[in-house]
């Protein structure tokens, strides 16, 4: 018999019912946290009496002994079975009999699968921490770097002012930084066991809730049984930080996309993270970064979709919730492939300081600073903007930067200027002077990436 139910039935249950209500083709990623829930729950029936030792002794090698051969190849998931914890306990039956069927005494599907659940979240939880962490120390080696590397800063995706290649990556680690604190702070949140809470009603056994909560690594166990097998609150905390996560990685392969176009050149891809077409032999596309862009749909899918699964359901447990697995699992996936790729590509690809020099300079990104020159001389703001507003439509008539202009052409538009408009308005001086913290001066920067190494280590 594969069910764990049929007492109370008289037919079979319908096979398109069957592939409808079934859980294993997805949920038999949860086994190593199924089990281990099982081997601490049949450890607290022993230790509180309500098993004897013998029996859960039986139980915890049984366990163990179907873990391993899972591990090793040796028992399939079969799908005769609904989920992973039908799997599990109808092959521990089959293995030692009798002492078998004890093992779900004061035990529910419900706490059962609220727990396996969390606890695979929280392995995810410090596996993604990590990918990103490792992001962050390429971030860093880029930022460290790149100190000097002057590019165009963008508004509206227009030259605004001059940055180095240092700050724009540091912007990014801020970003990933905020996705990584966001969750460990989940991680702390979610951290009281629900096994025990049973159906919804908690138990008439003598449970040791604390015992098992402990044993499996939470801070206690969770205040209320109807909130212990219902709250899926975390789960959603999870995917909106892996959606914002994934909104920084998109936003970040935007950029690199229109960074690698022909017409901006600031970085070339390497050959290993890059493709080619079909029909035209001189293609080479940044299919990675599009990819991870066009994959941001099914991750905020899964944040919408569990929102919406959770929006209507009365207390305690309903077969809706098991629709928080395939979609968060994809999610996972999706991020899990997606760092390591972006981290590599990252670390691998040719940032161009010339090409990114030379735009900065015919992109007028001096013109605030032509300005603040002025006030300095003692034009007030708003003259100063409108004379070398002026200025700027001669240069581009003239086809030149404000830079090229002689000394002669400066004056035709204020006497204030004087030889020393040259060192005020080179890139190097423009950025150098931006000394406020978290702007991008060598000596800014020095603060915030010492900041960063902090962290990271
Ligand atoms: N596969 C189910 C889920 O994922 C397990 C819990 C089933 N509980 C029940 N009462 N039907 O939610």
């Amino acid at each position: 018999m594969a069910q764990l139910w049929g007492g109370r039935f008289t037919k079979q249950q319908d096979d398109l019912v069957k592939k409808f209500n079934d859980s294993l083709p997805y949920d038999r990623r949860l086994y190593r946290q199924d089990i281990r829930g099982s081997i601490v729950h049949a450890t607290m029936l022993g230790k509180q009496g309500i098993l004897t030792d013998d029996e859960m002794r039986q139980i915890v090698d049984g366990l163990s002994g179907i873990l391993e051969d899972i591990e090793n190849g040796r028992l399939a998931f079969s799908d005769a079975y609904e989920d992973i914890h039908s799997f599990v306990e109808a092959n521990l039956i089959d293995r030692i009999g009798d002492a078998g069927k004890k093992l779900h005494t004061g035990r529910s599907r419900n706490d059962q699968v609220a727990l396996d659940m969390k606890m695979y979240i929280r392995d995810e939880i410090g596996e993604i921490s990590g990918l990103l962490r490792h992001f962050l120390q390429t971030l860093l080696s880029v930022m460290e770097a790149n100190k000097e590397t002057f590019m165009p800063g963008f508004t509206h995706l227009q030259k605004a002012q001059p940055v180095t290649l240092a700050h724009h990556m540091a912007a990014y680690f801020e970003m990933f930084r905020r996705d990584r604190e966001r969750l460990s702070d989940i991680r702390e949140r979610m951290d009281l066991c629900p096994l025990g809470s049973g159906a919804l009603a908690g138990t008439t056994y003598p449970l040791d809730r604390n015992f098992t909560a402990r044993e499996l690594g939470f801070d206690g166990p969770c205040r209320n049984s109807m909130d212990g097998v219902s709250d899926r609150d975390y789960l959603i905390e999870f995917l909106d930080a892996l959606a914002i996560c994934q909104m920084h990685l998109s936003r970040f392969s935007e950029e690199i996309i229109i960074w690698n176009s022909n017409e901006y050149r600031f970085v070339e891809l390497d050959d290993a993270y890059s493709t080619g077409s079909s029909i035209m032999p001189q293609k080479k596309n940044p299919d990675i970064a599009e990819l991870v862009r066009g994959k941001t749909g099914r991750v905020y899918a899964a944040l919408v979709s569990l929102l919406t699964t959770m929006k209507g359901i009365p207390l305690a447990y309903d077969k809706d919730m098991q629709e928080d697995k395939e979609l968060t699992f994809d999610a996972i996936d999706t991020l899990k492939i997606e760092i390591p790729l972006f981290d590599d590509m990252i670390r691998t690809c040719q940032f161009r300081p010339d090409v990114m020099e030379a735009s900065a300079k015919h992109g007028f990104t001096n013109a605030t600073d032509a300005a603040d020159y002025l006030v300095e001389k003692g034009v007030p703001f708003r003259d100063a903007h409108g004379i070398i507003g002026r200025m700027v439509l001669y240069c581009i008539d003239h086809k030149k930067a404000l830079d090229d202009l002689s000394l002669e052409e400066f004056r035709q538009f204020s006497d204030r200027f004087d030889t020393d408009i040259y060192e005020a308005i080179s890139l190097r001086t423009c950025v150098e002077k931006r000394l406020t913290e978290g702007a991008p001066s060598a000596r800014s920067m020095d603060r915030e990436i010492a900041a960063c190494r902090a962290y990271l280590s």
